[in-house]
C-alpha cells in the first residue's frame, strides 16, 4: 500500500554527524561530510540555475556540520554559467515568424501594437493579437516585471499550437495569478489593519472559498491556531516541535462518524481469470488481490469524495495494510472520515468555546500520519460541538482507523484504559485551526472576509501593506486539445488555494488528488516547460490530466508549493486498452525541487498516478513532507527513474510503504503492487536498499550503490515472494551495511538521531527473502557487500544463511561477494563515480 517507490538519498539522515563520531571504525563526519560536499558538488553540475546553489548548500548544513562556506565550494562553477547565461542573448532566435511583445511596466494608456518599442501590457491582448496573425510559430515575448493575469486564465487550444510563450533572457518574468489591493489600510488597534477590497474586486463574477495573500518576497499565513509559520515550522508526527504548531488530538473527545448510508457499489475484475475483451490477463502477483481491478463508487464513497469518484478504497476488496478499515468501511456505508467533532471544553480548546468559528478550517493529519485532511466548520454549539460542511476530509483516500482497528496510534483509546474498554472513536492525528478573524494575532497573518469583502492583516512591517497581492487563480495557463506549445524562462507567483475543492483518490496508492494546477494540461502533445520558475503557489504547480504526449519539463525551479509540483493523473475508468487516455513520453529532467506540499502533506515533486513511460532523470529533490517521488499505481510502467540527488524526503509523514513507522527508511519501496521499474546508477546514503512487500515484480535495479545506516536489519533487500518469471532482478549492486547509527523514520531533525544497538546480526545482515532457500523466481547476482567483519548474512523465512550458503544451497547470488568495509574516501570515491562525476578533487582541494 501507500507509496510504491520512495528515493531518498544523501541526507534524510546526513544530520547527525556530530553525535556518531565514536564508531571504531568509519569516522562517520568524514563520510558525512563527504557525501555532502559530494551532494553540493552534484547539484553543481545537473542545476542549470547556479543562483539556486546556495538553497541546495544551506539545506545540505554543510556550515554548521562540516564548517565549509558557500564560496569555497561552488564560486568558480557560477563564474562559468554566468558567463554562459551573458554570451545567451536574445538574437532574435524566437522571432523567426513574430513575436509579439507584453511588458507590465509600460503606461496602460500609451499606444500598443504588441512591437518591441510599443509592447502590449496585458497577456490577454498580445495573446489576441498572436492568434491574429495567423502564422506558423509565433513567440509570445514576455518583458521583465510581474504581469497579472487579472484572475483571467490563458487558455490555449488548437489555434494556439506552435506559439511559445517565453520570458526575455536575463530579466526577470513573473505571471502572477493574483490581483494587486488599491484600497487604503485603516489600522485598527494592535497592529491589525483592514482594507474594504468591494471595488477592488467589483469586475470578478466569481471569487474562490479561500484567497492567498502574498508580498513580492513572502507568503502570508491564514489566521490560524496555534500560530506557525506554514512554510518552515514542521508538524508530522515525529516533527520534535509538532505541538507547538498543532493542537494534540487527546483534546478531542470525539471526531463524528457519518450517518450509515447505502454502501458503494464495487466493480471487481479478476484480471487473472476472466479480463474483459481485449485487457491481458495480469496473474503475475504472488499476493492475488494484486492481479484484481475493483473500485468502489457512490453511496457512501460519494458522501465524501463526491458522485464522480471511483476510489479503490471504496471497494471491500481492496489490499494493502490497514485495508481492512477501509473494507469495513466501505462495506457498513459509512466512511471513517469525520463530519464534525465534540472537543474537551475543559481543554486548550475552551478557547473557542464562545467564539464565532464557522467558516474556520481544520487541518487534521490522518490517524497514521500519511495525509492531511481539512474539514470547514460550518457550526457550532456551546458544548464544543462542531459541525463539517459535506465533502470535508476528501484531501486524503484512505479512512481513519478506530480505536478498535489501532489502539497502537492513540494512548487515549479505551483499549488502554483501566478497566479497558471497547473504544471505536475515530482517530487523528494532530491538527489546526485557520482561517479564523478571532485568531488574527501574530505578525505575517491576514484573514479574508469573504461575505463582506474585508481584508484584515497583521503586518510583519507596515512596508507590506503597499505590497500585497491577492492569490486568485487556480489554472494560469491552461493548455488543452493542441500540440507543440513552449513555455520558457517564466516565474509563477499568487496561486488561489485548492485544498477545499473538489479532490478524489486516482488510484491503488493512498492519495486524493485535485485535477487541478497553475500550469494545467489535457490532451495535447510536445509541450515543453523549461527553465520557469514555480514559486508561493498555493495548488499543483504542473498538472498532467488524461491524454498527454511528449511533455517535457526540463530545468525548472519548485520551492514553496501547497501542493505537488508535477503531478499526472490518466483516465483509465473504461477497460478500453486502446484509448491510451493518459500521461505517456513525460520527461522530467534537471529541475530543482524543494519545500513542496505545505498545504497537502501527502505530496511530492512527482505525483505520479496513471501514466506510464515517465523519465525522471538528473533532478534535485529535498525537503518534503512524503516521498519524493510517489508512483501511486501501476497503470502503465515503463518508469526510468535515474541519476537524481534526493535527500531529506519524509521530513513529517509517518510512512513509506511499511506502515510500521519504524521500518520506512528503504530507499526504493516498490509497493501496491508497482512493477517494470528499472532503477539503476543511484546513490543511495543513509537510507535502505529495495523493498517489495505488496504485490510488486519484475522489476530491475542495478549498479547502485547504497551506504546504509541500518535501521531495522533489512538492509540491501527485502522481498515477499514472486511468481516464477515475474520476479526482481538485483544485480551489480554495492550495497555498504553497518556503517553508523540509525534514527526515528519521518524525521528531519537532526536530534531525532538515536544510539543504534550494534548487533553481531544486524551488521551482517544484508537482506530478507520472504521464501524458501530453493525459490528461484528472485535473481540475485554479481551483487558487492560490505559489513563491519566481511561476512554476509541472508534471511530466508526463518532460516539465516551465510552468502556462500546462499550460493551454494539456494542457488541465488552467483558471483556475489562480501568483504570488509572501505574506508571513507573510497566510499565517496564511488558515490561520484556512479553519479558520473569523473573526480572529486576540486572538493577535496577546497577543505
Ligand atoms: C573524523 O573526521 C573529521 C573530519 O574529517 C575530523 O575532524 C576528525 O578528527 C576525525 N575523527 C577521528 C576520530 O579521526
Ligand atoms: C498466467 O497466464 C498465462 C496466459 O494465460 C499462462 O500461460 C500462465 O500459466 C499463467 N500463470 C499463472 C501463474 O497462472
Ligand atoms: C478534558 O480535559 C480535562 C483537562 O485537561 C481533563 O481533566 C478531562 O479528563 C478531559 N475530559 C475528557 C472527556 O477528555
Ligand atoms: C462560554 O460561555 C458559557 C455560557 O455563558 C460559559 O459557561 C463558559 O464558561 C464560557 N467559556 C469560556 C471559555 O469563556
Ligand atoms: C447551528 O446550530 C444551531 C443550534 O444548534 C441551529 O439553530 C442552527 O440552525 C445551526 N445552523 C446551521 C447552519 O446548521
Ligand atoms: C468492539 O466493538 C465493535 C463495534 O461494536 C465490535 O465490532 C468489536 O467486535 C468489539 N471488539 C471487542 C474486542 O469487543
Ligand atoms: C518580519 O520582519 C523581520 C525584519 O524585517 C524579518 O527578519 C522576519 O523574517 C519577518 N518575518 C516574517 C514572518 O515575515
Ligand atoms: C483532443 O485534441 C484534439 C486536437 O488536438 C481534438 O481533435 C480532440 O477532439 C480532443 N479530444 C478530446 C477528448 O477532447
Ligand atoms: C536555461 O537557462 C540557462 C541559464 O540560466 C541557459 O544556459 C539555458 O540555455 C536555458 N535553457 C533554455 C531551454 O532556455
Ligand atoms: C513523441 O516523441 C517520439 C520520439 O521523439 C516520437 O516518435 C513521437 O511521434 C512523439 N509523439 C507525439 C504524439 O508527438
Ligand atoms: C518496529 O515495529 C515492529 C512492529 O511493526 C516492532 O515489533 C518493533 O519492536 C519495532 N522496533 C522498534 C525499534 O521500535
Ligand atoms: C512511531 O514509533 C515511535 C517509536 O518508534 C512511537 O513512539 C510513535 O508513537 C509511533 N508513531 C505512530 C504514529 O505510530
Amino acid at each position: 500500500m501507500v507509496v510504491s517507490i520512495l528515493l531518498r538519498t544523501l541526507a534524510t539522515a546526513l544530520l547527525f554527524a556530530s553525535s556518531l563520531a565514536d564508531d571504531p571504525k568509519i569516522n562517520v563526519t568524514k563520510l558525512d561530510c563527504g557525501m555532502r560536499k559530494l551532494a553540493l558538488q552534484y547539484a553543481t553540475k545537473i542545476s542549470p540555475d547556479p543562483s539556486q546553489l546556495i538553497h541546495v548548500f544551506e539545506a545540505l548544513r554543510l556550515k554548521d556540520l562540516c564548517g565549509s562556506s558557500f564560496d569555497d565550494a561552488s564560486e568558480r562553477s557560477i563564474q562559468r554559467h554566468r558567463q554562459l547565461f551573458i554570451e545567451n542573448e536574445f538574437q532574435g532566435t524566437y522571432c523567426r515568424d513574430a513575436c509579439v511583445f507584453v511588458s507590465p511596466s509600460m503606461d496602460q494608456k500609451v499606444f500598443q501594437d504588441g512591437s518591441m518599442q510599443h509592447p502590449w501590457t496585458s497577456i490577454h491582448d498580445a495573446l489576441s493579437h498572436v492568434r491574429s496573425l495567423r502564422v506558423e510559430s509565433p513567440a509570445l515575448v514576455l518583458r521583465e516585471g510581474e504581469h497579472s493575469l487579472s484572475a483571467k486564465t490563458v487558455e490555449l487550444g488548437n489555434q494556439d499550437s506552435g506559439l511559445k510563450i517565453i520570458g526575455f533572457p536575463g530579466e526577470s518574468v513573473w505571471i502572477s495569478g493574483g490581483v494587486g489591493i488599491d484600497a487604503a489600510f485603516e489600522d485598527l488597534s494592535d497592529g491589525v489593519f483592514v482594507a474594504d477590497l468591494k471595488s477592488t474586486l467589483d469586475s470578478f463574477d466569481k471569487m474562490p472559498s479561500i484567497v492567498s495573500l502574498f508580498t513580492t518576497s513572502r507568503r502570508y499565513t491564514r489566521a490560524r491556531y496555534p500560530n506557525s509559520d506554514p512554510e518552515v515550522d514542521q508538524w508530522g508526527y515525529a516533527s520534535r516541535h509538532r505541538l507547538d504548531y498543532s493542537i494534540s488530538a487527546e483534546h478531542v473527545v470525539e471526531w463524528h462518524r457519518p450517518e450509515r448510508t447505502t454502501p458503494p457499489k464495487v466493480t471487481l475484475v479478476d484480471l487473472s481469470k476472466n479480463p474483459p475483451p481485449g485487457v491481458p490477463i495480469k496473474n503475475n502477483s504472488a499476493q492475488e488481490g494484486y492481479n484484481w481491478y475493483t473500485s468502489g463508487h457512490g453511496g457512501s464513497c460519494s458522501e465524501v469524495w463526491g458522485p464522480d469518484a471511483n476510489s479503490y478504497w471504496c471497494s471491500e476488496s481492496c489490499q494493502g495494510g490497514w485495508a481492512e478499515v477501509d473494507a469495513e468501511s466501505a462495506a457498513a456505508g459509512s466512511q471513517q472520515i469525520p463530519n464534525g467533532l465534540t472537543y474537551n471544553t475543559t481543554s486548550i480548546l475552551k478557547r473557542f468555546q464562545n467564539v464565532s468559528i464557522a467558516g474556520g478550517i481544520i487541518h487534521a493529519w490522518h490517524s497514521q500520519s500519511w495525509a492531511m485532511h481539512m474539514f470547514r466548520i460550518i457550526n457550532q454549539t456551546s458544548k464544543g460541538e462542531l459541525k463539517f460542511e459535506k465533502g470535508g476530509g476528501r484531501q486524503g483516500g484512505r479512512n481513519w482507523c478506530r480505536c478498535d482497528q489501532c489502539t497502537y496510534a492513540a494512548h487515549w483509546c479505551g483499549q488502554h484504559q483501566k478497566p479497558p474498554w471497547n473504544d471505536t472513536r475515530m482517530i487523528s492525528g494532530t491538527f489546526m485551526i485557520e482561517n479564523l478573524l478571532s485568531e488574527l494575532d501574530s505578525p505575517g497573518e491576514y484573514f479574508f472576509d469573504n461575505q463582506e469583502r474585508l481584508l484584515y492583516v497583521k503586518p510583519n512591517a507596515t512596508v507590506d501593506l503597499t505590497d500585497f497581492r491577492l492569490g486568485m487563480l487556480e489554472a494560469f495557463i491552461d493548455i488543452r486539445n493542441t500540440h507543440d506549445i513552449l513555455i520558457e524562462n517564466i516565474g509563477f507567483r499568487d496561486m488561489v488555494p485548492t485544498y477545499m475543492e473538489e479532490w478524489s483518490p486516482p488510484s491503488g496508492g493512498d492519495w486524493s488528488l485535485h485535477r487541478g494546477g497553475a500550469v494545467f494540461i489535457q490532451n495535447v502533445s510536445s509541450i515543453g516547460i523549461h527553465n520557469c520558475t514555480f514559486r508561493r503557489l498555493d495548488g499543483n504547480a504542473i498538472f498532467l490530466s488524461r491524454r498527454t504526449r511528449n511533455v517535457t519539463i526540463g530545468g525548472n525551479r519548485f520551492e514553496w508549493l501547497g501542493e505537488n509540483a508535477i503531478a499526472t493523473w490518466g483516465d483509465t475508468d473504461t477497460f478500453d486498452a486502446t484509448a491510451e487516455n493518459f500521461p505517456m513520453y513525460t520527461a522530467i529532467e534537471r529541475n530543482i525541487f524543494r519545500e513542496l506540499g505545505i498545504f497537502q502533506k501527502q505530496s511530492s515533486a512527482v505525483g505520479h498516478c496513471k501514466a506510464a513511460f515517465t523519465t525522471i532523470r538528473e533532478n534535485i529533490m529535498f525537503n518534503t513532507p512524503r516521498a519524493a517521488i510517489n508512483f501511486n499505481d501501476m497503470v502503465g510502467g515503463g518508469e526510468i527513474v535515474e541519476s537524481n540527488l534526493i535527500f531529506n524526503s519524509c521530513r513529517e509523514s509517518g510512512d513509506h510503504g511499511p506502515v510500521s513507522n519504524n521500518s520506512s527508511r528503504r530507499s526504493v519501496d516498490n509497493d501496491d503492487g508497482s512493477s517494470w521499474h528499472h532503477i539503476h546508477n543511484n546513490v543511495w546514503y543513509a537510507s535502505q536498499g529495495f523493498k517489495m512487500d505488496y504485490g510488486g515484480h519484475d522489476s530491475v535495479y542495478e549498479d547502485n550503490l547504497v551506504l546504509s545506516y541500518p535501521y531495522d536489519a533489512q538492509d540491501c533487500f527485502d522481498f515477499a515472494n514472486f511468481i516464477q518469471g515475474h520476479g526482481h532482478i538485483a544485480r551489480r549492486n554495492r550495497c555498504l551495511v553497518g556503517l553508523g547509527h540509525k534514527m526515528d523514520s519521518g524525521c528531519g531533525d537532526p536530534s531525532c538521531a538515536v544510539p543504534f544497538p550494534e548487533t553481531k546480526d544486524t551488521n551482517e545482515l544484508i537482506g530478507t527473502f520472504y521464501s524458501s532457500c530453493g525459490d528461484k523466481t528472485l535473481q540475485l547476482e554479481s551483487n558487492k557487500y560490505y559489513t563491519p567483519d566481511g561476512k554476509a548474512t541472508i534471511r530466508f523465512e526463518d532460516a539465516l544463511f551465510s552468502l556462500q550458503e546462499v550460493q551454494e544451497k539456494c542457488g541465488l547470488e552467483k558471483g556475489s561477494t562480501s568483504q570488509k568495509l572501505p574506508d571513507e574516501e573510497t566510499m565517496i570515491e564511488w558515490a561520484s563515480q556512479v553519479l558520473g562525476m569523473s573526480s572529486i578533487g576540486s572538493i577535496q582541494a577546497e577543505e
